[in-house]
Protein backbone atom coordinates (compact mmCIF):
# COMPACT_ATOMS: atom_id res chain seq x y z
CA UNK A 1 0.00 0.00 0.00
CA UNK A 2 1.30 3.67 -0.92
CA UNK A 3 1.72 6.80 1.53
CA UNK A 4 0.23 9.73 -0.38
CA UNK A 5 1.39 12.83 0.55
CA UNK A 6 -0.42 16.19 -0.98
CA UNK A 7 0.93 19.94 -0.19
CA UNK A 8 -2.35 22.30 -1.10
CA UNK A 9 -2.74 25.81 0.24
CA UNK A 10 -4.86 26.91 2.92
CA UNK A 11 -8.41 27.27 3.41
CA UNK A 12 -10.36 30.87 2.89
CA UNK A 13 -9.89 32.59 5.88
CA UNK A 14 -13.25 32.94 6.13
CA UNK A 15 -13.28 28.93 6.63
CA UNK A 16 -13.93 26.18 3.68
CA UNK A 17 -17.26 27.72 1.76
CA UNK A 18 -20.53 25.78 2.82
CA UNK A 19 -21.99 27.71 -0.29
CA UNK A 20 -21.14 29.05 -3.85
CA UNK A 21 -21.69 32.18 -6.13
CA UNK A 22 -22.89 29.56 -8.74
CA UNK A 23 -24.61 26.65 -8.74
CA UNK A 24 -22.77 24.55 -11.35
CA UNK A 25 -19.75 25.16 -14.00
CA UNK A 26 -20.11 24.53 -17.94
CA UNK A 27 -18.72 20.57 -18.49
CA UNK A 28 -15.74 20.57 -20.36
CA UNK A 29 -15.54 17.13 -22.04
CA UNK A 30 -12.44 17.74 -24.82
CA UNK A 31 -10.19 20.75 -25.94
CA UNK A 32 -8.99 22.29 -28.93
CA UNK A 33 -7.40 19.93 -30.68
CA UNK A 34 -8.98 16.87 -29.78
CA UNK A 35 -7.50 16.34 -26.28
CA UNK A 36 -9.87 14.82 -24.16
CA UNK A 37 -10.64 16.37 -20.61
CA UNK A 38 -9.48 13.73 -17.82
CA UNK A 39 -11.45 10.29 -17.54
CA UNK A 40 -11.06 8.27 -14.40
CA UNK A 41 -13.23 5.84 -13.40
CA UNK A 42 -15.45 8.04 -10.49
CA UNK A 43 -14.99 11.32 -8.96
CA UNK A 44 -16.17 11.83 -5.40
CA UNK A 45 -16.77 15.78 -5.32
CA UNK A 46 -19.10 18.08 -6.76
CA UNK A 47 -17.79 19.64 -9.79
CA UNK A 48 -17.71 23.58 -8.79
CA UNK A 49 -16.08 22.58 -5.16
CA UNK A 50 -13.14 24.19 -3.79
CA UNK A 51 -10.75 21.29 -4.33
CA UNK A 52 -7.24 22.88 -3.93
CA UNK A 53 -6.99 24.03 -0.38
CA UNK A 54 -6.60 21.73 2.39
CA UNK A 55 -10.08 21.03 3.21
CA UNK A 56 -10.72 20.08 -0.36
CA UNK A 57 -8.19 17.75 -0.47
CA UNK A 58 -8.62 17.21 -4.49
CA UNK A 59 -11.35 14.80 -3.81
CA UNK A 60 -9.44 12.00 -3.41
CA UNK A 61 -10.01 10.82 0.16
CA UNK A 62 -12.16 8.40 -0.10
CA UNK A 63 -10.81 7.04 -3.25
CA UNK A 64 -7.09 6.51 -1.47
CA UNK A 65 -8.63 5.22 1.34
CA UNK A 66 -11.00 3.10 0.02
CA UNK A 67 -7.69 1.14 -1.47
CA UNK A 68 -6.18 1.11 1.54
CA UNK A 69 -3.75 3.60 0.79
CA UNK A 70 -1.94 6.63 3.79
CA UNK A 71 -3.59 10.55 2.38
CA UNK A 72 -1.30 13.08 4.52
CA UNK A 73 -2.40 16.63 3.43
CA UNK A 74 -0.82 19.64 4.26
CA UNK A 75 -0.04 23.53 3.58
CA UNK A 76 2.73 23.14 5.73
CA UNK A 77 5.79 23.28 3.64
CA UNK A 78 8.91 25.25 4.08
CA UNK A 79 11.91 24.23 6.85
CA UNK A 80 12.99 20.94 7.85
CA UNK A 81 10.49 20.87 11.10
CA UNK A 82 7.58 21.46 8.03
CA UNK A 83 5.09 18.29 7.96
CA UNK A 84 5.73 18.37 4.62
CA UNK A 85 9.57 17.51 5.17
CA UNK A 86 8.32 15.10 8.36
CA UNK A 87 6.26 12.85 6.13
CA UNK A 88 8.64 12.77 3.02
CA UNK A 89 11.44 10.36 3.80
CA UNK A 90 8.59 7.23 3.25
CA UNK A 91 6.38 8.88 1.22
CA UNK A 92 5.67 6.83 -2.31
CA UNK A 93 4.21 9.42 -4.27
CA UNK A 94 3.70 13.25 -3.90
CA UNK A 95 1.09 15.60 -5.27
CA UNK A 96 1.43 19.56 -5.40
CA UNK A 97 -0.38 22.36 -6.97
CA UNK A 98 1.91 25.08 -8.38
CA UNK A 99 0.44 27.51 -6.37
CA UNK A 100 1.46 26.75 -3.57
CA UNK A 101 4.29 24.07 -5.14
CA UNK A 102 6.19 21.80 -2.56
CA UNK A 103 9.67 22.48 -3.55
CA UNK A 104 11.46 18.84 -4.34
CA UNK A 105 14.76 19.88 -4.44
CA UNK A 106 17.30 17.40 -5.26
CA UNK A 107 17.90 17.85 -1.53
CA UNK A 108 14.43 16.35 -0.50
CA UNK A 109 14.89 14.16 -3.34
CA UNK A 110 17.78 12.66 -2.16
CA UNK A 111 16.12 11.95 1.06
CA UNK A 112 12.44 10.51 -0.44
CA UNK A 113 13.86 7.29 -0.76
CA UNK A 114 10.67 5.62 -1.67
CA UNK A 115 9.36 8.13 -3.84
CA UNK A 116 8.42 7.04 -7.11
CA UNK A 117 6.00 9.65 -8.57
CA UNK A 118 5.38 13.25 -8.49
CA UNK A 119 1.75 14.69 -9.82
CA UNK A 120 1.08 18.26 -10.26
CA UNK A 121 -2.23 18.71 -9.90
CA UNK A 122 -2.22 21.47 -12.54
CA UNK A 123 0.50 22.39 -15.06
CA UNK A 124 4.16 23.48 -14.65
CA UNK A 125 6.80 21.25 -13.20
CA UNK A 126 9.56 23.27 -12.53
CA UNK A 127 9.25 22.95 -8.67
CA UNK A 128 10.13 19.47 -9.01
CA UNK A 129 14.56 19.32 -9.77
CA UNK A 130 13.78 17.26 -12.73
CA UNK A 131 17.13 16.37 -13.13
CA UNK A 132 17.12 15.12 -9.83
CA UNK A 133 13.88 13.28 -10.85
CA UNK A 134 15.51 11.32 -13.87
CA UNK A 135 18.64 10.65 -11.85
CA UNK A 136 16.22 8.87 -9.07
CA UNK A 137 14.04 7.57 -11.83
CA UNK A 138 10.85 9.51 -10.39
CA UNK A 139 8.21 10.23 -12.96
CA UNK A 140 6.50 13.30 -13.08
CA UNK A 141 3.27 13.54 -14.30
CA UNK A 142 0.88 16.96 -14.76
CA UNK A 143 -2.32 17.37 -15.88
CA UNK A 144 -1.97 18.67 -19.09
CA UNK A 145 -4.46 21.32 -20.71
CA UNK A 146 -6.22 21.26 -17.58
CA UNK A 147 -6.39 24.58 -16.93
CA UNK A 148 -4.26 26.27 -20.01
CA UNK A 149 -7.66 28.41 -20.70
CA UNK A 150 -8.02 29.38 -17.62
CA UNK A 151 -4.88 31.43 -18.03
CA UNK A 152 -5.25 31.99 -20.83
CA UNK A 153 -8.71 34.49 -19.88
CA UNK A 154 -6.42 35.61 -16.99
CA UNK A 155 -3.92 36.95 -18.75
CA UNK A 156 -6.36 38.89 -21.84
CA UNK A 157 -7.93 40.29 -18.70
CA UNK A 158 -4.70 41.36 -17.51
CA UNK A 159 -3.71 42.65 -20.97
CA UNK A 160 -6.73 44.67 -21.05
CA UNK A 161 -6.47 45.96 -17.27
CA UNK A 162 -3.25 46.91 -17.63
CA UNK A 163 -3.60 49.11 -21.06
CA UNK A 164 -6.92 50.82 -20.37
CA UNK A 165 -5.66 51.40 -16.88
CA UNK A 166 -8.23 49.53 -14.79
CA UNK A 167 -7.38 48.84 -11.30
CA UNK A 168 -6.32 52.71 -10.40
CA UNK A 169 -9.60 53.82 -11.89
CA UNK A 170 -12.02 51.06 -9.72
CA UNK A 171 -9.95 52.43 -6.83
CA UNK A 172 -10.84 56.12 -7.61
CA UNK A 173 -14.56 54.56 -8.10
CA UNK A 174 -14.32 52.64 -4.31
CA UNK A 175 -12.61 55.56 -2.71
CA UNK A 176 -15.54 58.30 -3.53
CA UNK A 177 -13.48 59.98 -6.57
CA UNK A 178 -14.53 61.03 -10.29
CA UNK A 179 -11.04 61.81 -11.06
CA UNK A 180 -11.44 61.07 -14.67
CA UNK A 181 -8.47 62.71 -16.09
CA UNK A 182 -6.62 61.08 -13.17
CA UNK A 183 -8.09 57.75 -14.37
CA UNK A 184 -7.41 58.20 -18.44
CA UNK A 185 -3.73 60.17 -18.15
CA UNK A 186 -2.80 56.41 -18.31
CA UNK A 187 -5.23 54.84 -20.50
CA UNK A 188 -5.21 53.43 -24.24
CA UNK A 189 -7.05 51.28 -26.78
CA UNK A 190 -5.75 47.87 -27.48
CA UNK A 191 -6.75 48.34 -30.70
CA UNK A 192 -3.95 48.12 -33.23
CA UNK A 193 -1.42 47.72 -30.73
CA UNK A 194 1.44 44.94 -31.42
CA UNK A 195 1.14 42.00 -29.22
CA UNK A 196 3.51 38.90 -28.99
CA UNK A 197 3.91 36.42 -27.46
CA UNK A 198 6.84 33.92 -26.28
CA UNK A 199 5.93 30.74 -26.56
CA UNK A 200 2.68 29.92 -28.58
CA UNK A 201 1.82 26.22 -26.71
CA UNK A 202 -1.70 25.51 -25.35
CA UNK A 203 -1.96 28.92 -23.26
CA UNK A 204 -0.19 31.33 -25.50
CA UNK A 205 -2.07 30.01 -28.54
CA UNK A 206 -5.46 30.12 -26.77
CA UNK A 207 -3.96 34.01 -25.67
CA UNK A 208 -3.77 35.01 -29.32
CA UNK A 209 -6.69 33.33 -30.53
CA UNK A 210 -8.62 34.98 -28.09
CA UNK A 211 -6.67 38.67 -28.77
CA UNK A 212 -7.69 38.01 -32.52
CA UNK A 213 -11.07 39.68 -32.52
CA UNK A 214 -9.09 43.18 -31.21
CA UNK A 215 -8.01 44.26 -34.05
CA UNK A 216 -4.48 43.82 -32.88
CA UNK A 217 -1.27 42.93 -35.12
CA UNK A 218 -0.01 39.47 -33.20
CA UNK A 219 3.45 37.97 -33.23
CA UNK A 220 4.89 35.02 -31.34
CA UNK A 221 8.19 33.02 -31.39
CA UNK A 222 8.34 29.48 -30.11
CA UNK A 223 11.24 26.36 -30.26
CA UNK A 224 8.61 25.35 -32.71
CA UNK A 225 7.06 26.74 -35.69
CA UNK A 226 3.14 26.90 -35.01
CA UNK A 227 1.26 25.58 -38.32
CA UNK A 228 1.26 27.36 -41.74
CA UNK A 229 -2.80 27.14 -41.62
CA UNK A 230 -2.80 28.61 -37.87
CA UNK A 231 -0.31 31.34 -38.55
CA UNK A 232 -2.34 32.32 -41.66
CA UNK A 233 -5.55 32.37 -39.93
CA UNK A 234 -4.26 34.33 -37.24
CA UNK A 235 -2.10 36.69 -39.68
CA UNK A 236 0.81 35.54 -36.87
CA UNK A 237 4.03 37.30 -37.20
CA UNK A 238 7.01 34.40 -36.25
CA UNK A 239 10.51 35.73 -34.74
CA UNK A 240 13.34 33.67 -33.96
CA UNK A 241 13.70 34.45 -30.85
CA UNK A 242 12.41 36.46 -27.96
CA UNK A 243 14.49 39.49 -29.22
CA UNK A 244 13.43 40.28 -32.08
CA UNK A 245 9.59 40.11 -31.12
CA UNK A 246 9.99 41.92 -28.34
CA UNK A 247 11.37 45.14 -29.83
CA UNK A 248 8.58 45.31 -31.93
CA UNK A 249 5.61 45.01 -29.40
CA UNK A 250 3.60 47.02 -27.65
CA UNK A 251 2.28 44.19 -25.51
CA UNK A 252 4.32 41.37 -24.54
CA UNK A 253 2.72 37.67 -22.72
CA UNK A 254 5.19 35.30 -21.50
CA UNK A 255 3.72 31.50 -22.13
CA UNK A 256 6.88 29.05 -21.57
CA UNK A 257 7.56 26.77 -19.17
CA UNK A 258 10.27 27.96 -16.82
CA UNK A 259 13.50 25.71 -17.81
CA UNK A 260 17.30 26.33 -18.23
CA UNK A 261 16.15 28.14 -21.35
CA UNK A 262 14.03 30.18 -19.86
CA UNK A 263 15.27 31.13 -16.32
CA UNK A 264 15.82 34.89 -16.33
CA UNK A 265 15.21 35.49 -19.75
CA UNK A 266 13.61 38.93 -19.08
CA UNK A 267 16.69 40.62 -17.49
CA UNK A 268 18.03 44.30 -17.80
CA UNK A 269 19.31 43.79 -21.06
CA UNK A 270 16.30 41.92 -22.78
CA UNK A 271 13.78 44.67 -20.96
CA UNK A 272 16.02 47.69 -22.42
CA UNK A 273 15.21 45.88 -26.09
CA UNK A 274 11.61 46.52 -25.62
CA UNK A 275 9.70 49.53 -26.94
CA UNK A 276 9.70 52.06 -24.10
CA UNK A 277 6.60 51.86 -22.57
CA UNK A 278 5.55 48.44 -23.41
CA UNK A 279 3.27 46.14 -20.56
CA UNK A 280 4.69 43.53 -19.92
CA UNK A 281 2.63 39.84 -19.05
CA UNK A 282 3.91 36.84 -17.11
CA UNK A 283 1.35 34.34 -16.05
CA UNK A 284 3.81 31.80 -16.65
CA UNK A 285 6.55 31.50 -14.02
CA UNK A 286 8.76 34.45 -11.55
CA UNK A 287 11.65 33.44 -12.44
CA UNK A 288 11.29 33.60 -16.04
CA UNK A 289 11.82 37.78 -15.16
CA UNK A 290 14.53 39.27 -13.18
CA UNK A 291 13.20 40.61 -10.19
CA UNK A 292 14.91 43.91 -9.44
CA UNK A 293 15.12 44.61 -13.09
CA UNK A 294 11.47 44.41 -13.63
CA UNK A 295 10.71 47.18 -10.98
CA UNK A 296 13.60 49.27 -12.07
CA UNK A 297 12.08 49.12 -15.79
CA UNK A 298 8.70 50.12 -14.39
CA UNK A 299 9.72 53.22 -12.19
CA UNK A 300 12.38 54.60 -15.15
CA UNK A 301 9.25 54.17 -17.80
CA UNK A 302 10.60 51.62 -19.97
CA UNK A 303 7.55 49.25 -19.00
CA UNK A 304 4.34 51.23 -18.73
CA UNK A 305 2.83 47.91 -16.72
CA UNK A 306 3.20 44.80 -15.62
CA UNK A 307 1.01 42.47 -14.49
CA UNK A 308 0.84 38.29 -13.61
CA UNK A 309 0.86 35.65 -11.07
CA UNK A 310 3.49 34.22 -10.83
CA UNK A 311 6.65 34.52 -8.19
CA UNK A 312 9.38 33.05 -6.79
CA UNK A 313 9.57 31.69 -3.86
CA UNK A 314 5.72 30.94 -3.64
CA UNK A 315 4.43 31.90 -1.60
CA UNK A 316 5.83 35.24 -1.96
CA UNK A 317 7.86 37.88 0.98
CA UNK A 318 5.32 40.77 2.29
CA UNK A 319 8.47 42.60 1.55
CA UNK A 320 8.68 41.48 -2.40
CA UNK A 321 8.67 44.06 -4.84
CA UNK A 322 6.60 43.14 -6.78
CA UNK A 323 3.89 43.56 -4.34
CA UNK A 324 4.45 47.70 -4.39
CA UNK A 325 6.34 48.61 -7.69
CA UNK A 326 4.41 51.26 -9.59
CA UNK A 327 1.78 50.40 -12.22
CA UNK A 328 1.70 46.78 -11.40
CA UNK A 329 -1.62 44.47 -12.43
CA UNK A 330 0.13 41.37 -9.68
CA UNK A 331 -2.38 38.81 -7.86
CA UNK A 332 -1.47 35.93 -5.72
CA UNK A 333 -1.02 32.57 -8.12
CA UNK A 334 -4.66 32.41 -9.27
CA UNK A 335 -5.05 31.92 -12.82
CA UNK A 336 -5.11 28.52 -12.96
CA UNK A 337 -7.12 27.02 -10.13
CA UNK A 338 -10.57 28.93 -10.80
CA UNK A 339 -13.00 26.35 -9.52
CA UNK A 340 -13.57 25.78 -12.88
CA UNK A 341 -9.66 24.48 -13.08
CA UNK A 342 -9.71 22.83 -9.92
CA UNK A 343 -12.16 20.44 -11.41
CA UNK A 344 -10.62 19.45 -14.19
CA UNK A 345 -7.14 19.09 -12.67
CA UNK A 346 -8.93 17.24 -9.42
CA UNK A 347 -10.27 14.76 -11.71
CA UNK A 348 -6.90 14.26 -13.92
CA UNK A 349 -5.18 13.53 -10.88
CA UNK A 350 -7.26 10.87 -9.59
CA UNK A 351 -7.30 9.65 -13.32
CA UNK A 352 -3.15 9.46 -13.09
CA UNK A 353 -3.34 7.96 -10.11
CA UNK A 354 -5.76 5.51 -11.49
CA UNK A 355 -3.58 4.48 -13.81
CA UNK A 356 -0.51 4.15 -11.67
CA UNK A 357 -2.14 1.70 -9.74
CA UNK A 358 -3.69 -0.19 -12.18
CA UNK A 359 -0.48 -0.30 -13.69
CA UNK A 360 -2.17 0.98 -16.70
CA UNK A 361 0.35 3.73 -18.88
CA UNK A 362 -0.33 7.48 -17.93
CA UNK A 363 -1.14 9.36 -20.72
CA UNK A 364 1.80 10.54 -22.62
CA UNK A 365 0.53 14.15 -22.64
CA UNK A 366 0.67 14.22 -19.18
CA UNK A 367 4.14 13.21 -18.61
CA UNK A 368 7.07 15.05 -17.63
CA UNK A 369 9.86 12.47 -17.06
CA UNK A 370 9.79 8.97 -17.13
CA UNK A 371 12.52 5.98 -16.95
CA UNK A 372 15.36 9.06 -16.45
CA UNK A 373 14.40 11.28 -18.45
CA UNK A 374 12.15 13.75 -20.29
CA UNK A 375 9.26 12.52 -21.66
CA UNK A 376 5.64 13.21 -23.51
CA UNK A 377 4.66 16.67 -23.10
CA UNK A 378 7.90 17.21 -20.80
CA UNK A 379 10.09 16.35 -23.95
CA UNK A 380 8.57 18.29 -26.33
CA UNK A 381 8.50 21.90 -24.10
CA UNK A 382 11.39 21.87 -21.23
CA UNK A 383 14.99 21.30 -21.14
CA UNK A 384 17.31 19.31 -18.32
CA UNK A 385 20.66 21.65 -18.39
CA UNK A 386 23.81 18.93 -19.05
CA UNK A 387 24.19 16.45 -16.36
CA UNK A 388 28.11 16.58 -14.82
CA UNK A 389 27.95 13.76 -13.23
CA UNK A 390 29.88 10.32 -14.43
P1 LIG B 1 2.67 23.80 -23.41
O1 LIG B 1 3.60 22.68 -23.10
O2 LIG B 1 1.44 23.54 -24.20
O3 LIG B 1 3.46 24.96 -24.16
C1 LIG B 1 4.72 25.38 -23.82
C2 LIG B 1 5.35 26.01 -25.07
O4 LIG B 1 6.56 26.66 -24.66
C3 LIG B 1 5.73 24.98 -26.14
O5 LIG B 1 5.15 25.35 -27.36
C4 LIG B 1 7.24 25.07 -26.18
O6 LIG B 1 7.78 24.82 -27.45
C5 LIG B 1 7.46 26.51 -25.72
N1 LIG B 1 8.82 26.79 -25.27
C6 LIG B 1 9.59 26.07 -24.44
N2 LIG B 1 10.79 26.67 -24.29
C7 LIG B 1 10.76 27.79 -25.04
C8 LIG B 1 11.71 28.81 -25.29
N3 LIG B 1 12.92 28.78 -24.75
N4 LIG B 1 11.33 29.82 -26.11
C9 LIG B 1 10.12 29.84 -26.69
N5 LIG B 1 9.19 28.89 -26.49
C10 LIG B 1 9.51 27.88 -25.67
O7 LIG B 1 2.31 24.43 -21.99
P2 LIG B 1 1.12 25.43 -21.59
O8 LIG B 1 -0.07 24.68 -21.14
O9 LIG B 1 0.96 26.43 -22.67
O10 LIG B 1 1.77 26.10 -20.28
C11 LIG B 1 2.94 26.88 -20.38
C12 LIG B 1 3.43 27.25 -18.99
O11 LIG B 1 2.51 28.14 -18.37
C13 LIG B 1 3.55 26.09 -18.00
O12 LIG B 1 4.74 25.36 -18.16
C14 LIG B 1 3.51 26.82 -16.67
O13 LIG B 1 4.80 27.25 -16.29
C15 LIG B 1 2.64 28.04 -16.96
N6 LIG B 1 1.31 27.89 -16.34
C16 LIG B 1 0.91 28.81 -15.42
C17 LIG B 1 -0.29 28.67 -14.76
C18 LIG B 1 -0.77 29.69 -13.79
O14 LIG B 1 -1.67 29.39 -12.99
N7 LIG B 1 -0.25 30.90 -13.80
C19 LIG B 1 -1.15 27.49 -14.99
C20 LIG B 1 -0.70 26.65 -16.08
C21 LIG B 1 0.51 26.83 -16.68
Amino acid sequence: MAKVLCVLYDDPITGYPKSYARVDIPKITSYVGGQTAPTPKAIDFTPGQLLGSVSGELGLRKYLESQGHTFVVTSDKEGADSVFDKELPDADIVISQPFWPAYLTAERIAKARKLKLAITAGIGSDHVDLEAANEHGITVAEVTYSNSISVSEHAVMMILSLVRNYLPSHEWAVKGGWNIADCVQRSYDLEGMHVGTVAAGRIGLAILRRLKPFDVKLHYTDRYRLPESVERELNLTFHPDAESMVKVCDVVTINAPLHPETENLFNEALLAKMKRGAYLINTARGKICDRDAIARALESGQLAGYAGDVWFPQPAPVDHPWRTMPYNGMTPHISGTSLSAQTRYATGTREILECWFEDRPIRDEYLITKGGKLAGVGAHSYSVRELTKA
